[in-house]
C-alpha cells in the first residue's frame, strides 16, 4: 500500500512497531505532569521521564505513540513552509531493553521497507564527541554495515547531535539524526547540514546520561532509545509537496482563510499570515482543549495561547477579514472536527474551547484597531518606550510580542526592558490588593483548598523532619481532589518514611495547632528559618504562615486557622517527577 495520508502514516508506523513487540500508547496531555520548569510537552519522550529512569511502565520495556507537542521556541520561525508551533511526534521507546544497533536497523527498516524511501535520498548524522561522551563510532558503524557510503554519515558536534534533557534536568544523551533529499536537482554525492534541501525526518536518541541541576552529565542507570518523527513534514514529503501547509492537516483552514478573505494562499502577499493562522489556531484548540483545559490568560500556558489567538487575529485584520470572533469560531470548528476522533478530549472540550475562544477574541477584537491607531501614533523618535509599550498592552491587550512584531516591521525599537519592570510593578499592585482583599474576608477561595494548602505546608515539614532538612519545594499544586507537592531528593521513598511522614503530619493535626499569619521583614524570615523557595518574588515586608512552632514558610495564603480544621491526611502516591525531583500526591479524606 502507498502511504498518503498522515492518519495513514500514524497507523502505519504503530503498527509496525507492535508488530516489533512494542506497547502502544496514548498521547499525554501537552501540560507537563513530571516537570515545572517548563510550560509544554515538548517531544514524545517528556510524559515517560520517570519511566526512563527506571520507574517500570505497567506496558513493559517497549513503547510506541503519537504525542501532541508544542515548541515555543520556534514561534518566529512560523510562517515558513515547515516549522509549527504544535505539531505531532511519533516515536518509539526501549526502557532499558534494547539499545544502539537494535534502534538503528529497525528505523531503517521503517523508512525504506515500510516508507519506501531509497536509501539514496538519505543521509545520517552521528555525534563527534567531546568531554563529556565519546564519539559515537558505534552508531557509524551500523550505518556503515547497512549500505550508506562514507559521505553520507557526517559526524557533528552536541549543538546538532545529542538531545535533552527536555526541561533543566533529566535523561538526555547522543543522538544519530536521518534526512531526506527533498531538491529538486539529483541528490548529491555528499550530505552537507546546511543544505535545507536535506530536511530531517527522524531522530534516534541513545539515553546514556542524565544531566544533574548542576549541569554534570552522569551515566544513567538504565540505557534508554528514544524517538522522533515528525508526523507534519514526513506527510508533506510522502505526497511530494516542499511545503507542509499544503497538506490535508493545514488545507481545510487554509481554504477557509481563502474563502473568507478572498485572497489566495498562493499570492506571496498572503501566504505567511495565512500560515500563521493556520499554525496558531491549531495550537490554541490544542492548548484550550487539552485534558487540562487551559484558558487564556497573562500567565503560563494561558499567556501563550492568549498570544497565538491575539496573533491569529491580527493577521485576519491584514487580511481584510472583518469579523475577527466569527472567524476564530469558524476555523476552531473545522480543526476541532479533523482531529475529533483520534484526540477525543477536543470533542469533549468542544464548548469549553468555543466560549473560550469566543471570549478573547471579542475582547481583542473590540480593542485591537484603536491600538493599532494608537501604535501608529508612537513611535516619531524611533522608539516604542517603555510607558507605551504598557499602554498598549494595558488598555489595548497588546502581548509585549505583538508589539514588538509591529514595531519590528517598522524597523523600530522597544524597550523590552523597561517594558518588563512596569509590569513587575503593576503586578506587585495587584498582590497587595489581592492580600488586602483576604484580609478583608473577601477571598474565593474554597474550604477544601485551604486544607489542602495547609495540609502542604504540613507535609514539606515532615517531609524535611523524616528525610532531610535540606528538602525544598520544587512544584506545588492543588486542585480540589488533591495537593500535589515536588521536592528535592534523589530516590524513591521506602514505605515506612511515607507512613512515618504521614503519620507526623496527622499528629500535628490532631494537635490541633494555630496557624498564624505574620508580617515580617526578609531578614526577620530568614532570622526564623522560615521556608522559601521564591524570595525575590515578594516586596520588603513578607507574609509567613507559622503552624504552631512545627512550620513557618513564605506565603501568600489562604490557610485553614487552626490544624484541627483539615481532617485526616493521606499520602496516595510517590513517584519521581525529573532527574532528583520526587513527587507526593495527597488527599485529605
Ligand atoms: N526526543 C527526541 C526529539 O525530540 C527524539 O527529537
Amino acid at each position: 500500500m502507498t502511504i498518503k495520508t498522515a492518519k495513514e502514516l500514524k497507523e502505519l508506523y504503530l503498527s509496525f512497531f507492535e508488530s516489533k513487540d512494542h506497547k502502544r500508547i496514548p498521547s499525554s496531555s501537552l501540560v507537563p505532569e513530571n516537570d515545572p520548569t517548563v510550560l509544554f510537552t515538548t517531544a514524545g519522550m517528556h510524559p515517560l521521564v520517570p519511566f526512563l529512569l527506571g520507574e517500570p511502565h505497567s506496558q513493559g520495556k517497549r513503547l510506541c505513540d503519537v504525542q501532541k507537542c508544542v515548541r515555543t521556541g520556534d514561534i518566529d520561525e512560523v510562517g515558513d513552509k515547515v516549522h509549527h508551533t504544535f505539531f505531532e511526534m511519533l516515536g518509539n521507546w526501549s526502557l532499558g531493553d534494547y539499545f544502539k544497533e537494535d534502534a538503528i536497523k529497525i528505523s531503517f527498516e521503517f523508512l525504506t521497507q515500510q516508507l519506501n524511501f531509497p536509501i539514496e535520498k538519505l543521509a545520517v548524522t552521528c555525534f563527534e564527541g567531546d568531554d563529556d561522551s565519546e564519539k559515537d563510532t558505534e552508531a557509524y558503524e551500523v550505518w556503515k554495515s547497512l549500505g550508506f557510503p562514507e559521505n553520507k554519515i557526517t559526524f557533528l558536534p552536541k549543538k546538532d547531535n545529542w538531545w535533552g534533557p527536555a526541561g533543566e534536568t533529566g535523561p538526555c544523551g547522543p543522538d544519530t539524526e536521518m534526512f531526506y533529499w527533498t531538491g529538486k536537482d539529483p541528490v548529491p554525492e555528499t550530505f552537507d547540514p546546511d543544505n535545507k534541501d536535506w530536511v530531517e525526518i527522524w531522530n534516534d536518541v541513545f539515553m546514556q546520561y542524565t544531566k544533574t541541576k548542576d549541569g554534570r552529565y552522569e551515566p544513567a542507570e538504565q540505557l534508554n532509545v528514544d524517538t522522533g518523527l515528525g508526523v507534519e513534514r514526513v506527510t508533506a514529503i510522502l505526497q511530494g509537496l516542499d511545503d507542509n501547509y499544503k497538506t490535508e492537516l493545514f488545507q481545510p483552514t487554509i481554504k477557509k482563510i481563502e474563502e473568507l478573505s478572498n485572497k489566495s494562499y498562493d499570492d506571496p502577499n498572503y501566504t505567511v499570515s495565512m500560515r500563521i493562522i493556520a499554525d496558531h489556531m491549531r495550537s490554541a484548540v490544542f492548548i484550550m482543549g487539552d485534558e487540562r483545559k487551559i484558558s487564556p490568560s497573562n500567565v503560563d500556558q494561558g499567556y501563550i495561547v492568549r498570544r497565538f489567538i491575539r496573533r491569529s487575529i491580527r493577521h485576519c485584520l491584514s487580511l481584510g477579514i472583518p469579523e475577527p470572533a466569527k472567524f476564530t469560531n469558524e476555523v476552531a470548528r473545522l480543526i476541532i472536527e479533523q482531529y475529533k476522533d483520534e484526540y477525543e478530549e477536543l470533542n469533549k472540550n468542544k464548548s469549553f474551547i468555543l466560549d473560550e475562544l469566543s471570549k478573547e477574541s471579542e475582547k481583542f477584537g473590540r480593542t485591537i484597531e484603536t491600538g493599532l491607531k494608537e501604535f501608529n501614533k508612537m513611535g516619531s523618535d524611533n522608539k516604542i518606550s517603555a510607558k507605551e509599550a504598557f499602554l498598549l498592552f494595558q488598555s489595548y491587550g497588546f502581548p509585549i510580542e505583538m508589539t514588538e512584531e509591529l514595531a519590528n516591521e517598522k524597523g523600530i525599537e522597544v524597550d523590552v526592558k523597561g517594558f518588563n519592570e512596569e509590569f513587575k510593578k503593576h503586578q506587585e499592585l495587584s498582590r497587595k490588593g489581592a492580600e488586602k482583599k483576604f484580609k478583608g474576608g473577601l477571598a474565593d477561595d474554597s474550604e477544601i483548598s485551604k486544607k489542602l494548602h495547609t495540609a502542604t505546608h504540613l507535609l514539606a515539614e515532615a517531609l524535611r523532619r523524616v528525610l532531610s532538612k535540606d528538602i525544598k519545594q520544587r512544584g506545588s499544586n492543588i486542585t480540589p481532589e488533591r495537593l500535589r507537592f515536588d521536592f528535592n531528593f534523589d530516590r524513591k521513598l521506602t514505605d515506612e518514611e511515607k507512613q512515618e511522614v504521614e503519620d507526623l503530619v496527622n499528629k500535628k493535626i490532631m494537635e490541633a495547632l494555630p496557624v498564624e499569619r505574620k508580617e515580617m521583614s526578609v531578614e526577620e524570615a530568614n532570622k526564623l528559618g522560615a521556608q522559601s523557595e521564591f524570595q525575590d518574588k515578594y516586596g520588603d515586608k513578607v507574609s509567613v504562615y507559622m503552624i504552631g512552632d512545627f512550620s513557618a514558610e513564605l506565603c501568600g495564603g489562604p490557610h485553614v486557622n487552626n490544624t484541627s480544621e483539615i481532617g485526616h491526611f493521606k499520602i496516595k502516591k510517590e513517584q519521581s517527577s525529573s532527574g532528583g525531583v520526587r513527587r507526593i500526591k495527597a488527599v485529605i479524606e
